[in-house]
């Protein structure tokens, strides 16, 4: 049987109702048999301080560790005055650090993100994928996830309901496996 392929997935949200760490969940249940995904919470990661570098905060440590032992990576983001948040900018970071140490280099990347308004975190995406540049990281270009009008597709429990965005996440995904491959 052949290897699955181990994905991490991070999302740039800290909102218990977030619409993308929904995202990342409906990815988790649409995931094809040949991967695993792992979700990774952001909530305990401290806000980055190079004084803190001689002495790595645990839960840094532990995102470095879960980095390395992925073969691939899935982030989900929102957009936040057209770009990416900072609490994942700051993860993006902490995880770079030490300088020659970073956990980030050479992976396979994905993105997908919801918003609520018409551009469905394009303009987030695109400046992600800038970041992804100098962390050496390769991004799968297509298929783009980029849910707009995020209100209207979850319901209240924060469950992703549009079948169109569910079928979307599921050939990222696809494609996402034999592009890590
Ligand atoms: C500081 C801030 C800036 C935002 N900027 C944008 C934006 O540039 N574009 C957009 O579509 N939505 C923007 N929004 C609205 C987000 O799409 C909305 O809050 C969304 O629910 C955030 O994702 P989450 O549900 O995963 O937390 C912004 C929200 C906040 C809090």
């Amino acid at each position: 049987m052949e290897k699955k392929i181990n994905i991490l997935g991070i999302a740039g949200s800290l909102r218990k109702q977030s619409y993308n760490r929904g995202l990342l969940q409906a990815a988790k249940e649409l995931a094809p048999p040949s991967c695993n995904l792992e979700i990774f919470d952001l909530d305990n990661i401290p806000l980055y301080n190079q004084d803190d570098e001689a002495q790595f905060p645990q839960s840094v440590t532990l995102l470095k560790t879960k980095i390395r032992a992925a073969d691939a990576i899935l982030i989900v983001t929102p957009e936040y005055n057209y770009s990416i948040p900072g609490v994942l900018k700051n993860a993006l970071d902490w995880a770079s650090r030490p300088y020659g140490d970073g956990a980030w280099d050479n992976k396979p990347v994905a993105i997908m993100g919801a918003s609520m308004g018409e551009q469905g975190t394009s303009r987030a995406q695109y400046h992600l994928r800038q970041v992804f540049v100098t962390l050496n990281m390769h991004a799968l270009n297509k298929p783009e996830v980029m849910v707009n009008f995020a209100q209207n597709k979850f319901d209240a429990k924060g469950q992703l309901t549009d079948p169109k965005t569910r079928q979307k996440i599921a050939e990222l995904l696809t494609a996402f496996v034999a592009f890590a491959k």
